[in-house]
């Protein structure tokens, strides 16, 4: 039943947090007024809040939508048989863990199906906290979902997709990410044979540029590279199968209709995407380096200043030309939790063993860093000037401790033997040698 969307609706609008509006019929959004007696066309008005009414100008996300139908025209909804895989938590530990890619499954399997959890530090009901997922799909999906348990963040290592949502149709790849709007109604078709990757479900705040501070006005991601999409409609009289996620289970009715029948719309409650190669990356120009916040593409803030729900950071090509610096990541131990991912090539910090459709998950506190081999490799480097290139690896990194799914810990992907690439580390010291 997908429909080929017609060429008009692969356009883009630039801009992070704009009033955007756009309507695929001339006149369809109505002037001066949001919810007129007759709307043009014969459509009807929605509203969908992504905030409380009452919030802050400056925080407040909503959209007016102008549909064939009101979402409020469906059956009453029942609980699916088929739940997320991987959904239960497991057992708490403060062990540094790493996963082997997960591979594409044989059968039909689409993108609601592939999603499998991998950690957690919410419950569905708490406004607030990080689920963490990893998606593999061999077929579109012939259903429309949406997520009433937050807001969700794709990144794709491998395949490219189209995500037709209410608002319109964003086309995306490896190398770029997208945001869907907690309660927006999207699907997923596959532009490729198989598709993987990651998506971090934002229960909290939604996600936002960071604050640039000394940086100034530029640099990180730049506002206008982030791409809304334009309007496009189904209006297909048809059997359609619409699920939802509600407080970690899915639920689902059959509508005689597509529920992508938004024929204009304006607000900033928007589904976006970004291509992480537009990121202006930053670094020192002298010795060491900065915290790894310096790499952060988009924040979730919680209620206190500069303590984040979640950060969304990556590690892309870059040169390194910092003096008399230890070039990898230091060794550290922090109070954030950091969940890894790597969308391709190889990460600066380790040797081997973190691969593209990977993971790493280091807790709160868990000590870490470079491996033996490229700790000893960066000590004895003449540093000359050098870039980093065909990488790129990101962060899900959260204030919360994430615990890991049951079939996270009992994946036959998870390395029992992670602890190991530190363990070769030599003691160097030499009292007698300064
Ligand atoms: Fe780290």
């Amino acid at each position: 039943m997908n429909l080929d969307p017609p060429a008009s609706a692969l356009a883009y609008q630039s801009g992070f947090g704009n009033e955007f509006s756009s309507e695929a019929l001339p006149g369809a959004l109505p002037i001066g007024q949001n919810s007129p007696q007759k709307v043009p066309y014969g459509l009807y008005a929605e509203l969908l809040s992504g905030t409380a009414f009452t919030m802050a100008r400056s925080e407040s996300r909503r959209t007016w939508m102008y549909r064939i139908k009101p979402s409020a025209n469906h059956p009453a909804f029942i609980k699916l048989e088929r739940q997320l895989a991987g959904g239960v938590l497991g057992a708490v530990t403060p062990n540094r863990l790493r996963w082997n890619p997960l591979p594409v499954p044989e059968e039909p399997t689409d993108f609601i199906d592939g999603l499998v959890a991998m950690v957690a530090n919410s419950s569905p009901e708490k406004p607030a906290g990080i689920s963490i997922y990893n998606y593999r799909a061999n077929t579109s999906m012939q259903r429309v979902f949406f997520d009433a348990d937050g807001e969700l963040l794709l990144v794709p290592e491998h395949g490219r997709l189209r995500i037709a949502t209410e608002l319109g149709c964003l086309d995306l790849e490896p190398l770029e990410i997208a945001v869907i709007p907690r309660g927006m109604k999207f699907r997923v078709e596959l532009l490729d044979p198989s598709a993987r990757g990651y998506v971090a479900e934002n229960h909290g705040a939604p996600l936002r540029l960071p604050d640039l501070g000394p940086i100034g006005s530029n640099g990180l991601a730049n506002p206008r590279d982030f791409l809304a999409p334009v309007a496009c409609y189904e209006d297909a009289q048809q059997s359609t199968r619409l699920v939802q996620k509600f407080l970690g289970e899915l639920w689902g009715c059959e509508l005689d209709h597509s529920p992508l029948n938004v024929v204009a719309w304006h607000g900033n409650n928007v589904p976006y995407k970004y291509d992480l190669r537009r990121f202006n990356t930053l670094g020192t120009v002298s010795f060491d380096h900065p915290d790894p916040s310096i790499f952060t593409v988009l924040t979730s803030p919680t209620s206190v200043p500069g303590l984040a729900n979640l950060d969304f950071v990556i590690f892309p090509p870059r040169w390194m030309v910092a003096e008399n610096t230890f070039r990898p990541p230091w060794f550290h131990r922090n109070l954030m939790n950091e969940y890894m991912g790597l969308i391709q090539g190889s990460y600066d910090a380790k040797a081997e063993g973190f691969l593209p459709g990977g993971a790493s998950l280091h807790s709160c506190m868990s000590a870490h860093g470079p491996d033996a081999e490229t700790c000893t490799k960066a000590i004895a480097a003449d540093l000359q000037p050098s870039k980093i290139d065909n990488t790129m690896a990101f962060m899900f990194e959260t204030s919360q401790v994430l615990r890991p799914s049951r079939f996270a810990l009992e994946c036959p992907q998870l390395q029992t033997s992670y602890d190991a690439c530190w363990a070769s580390l030599p003691a160097t010291f030499n009292p007698n040698r300064r």
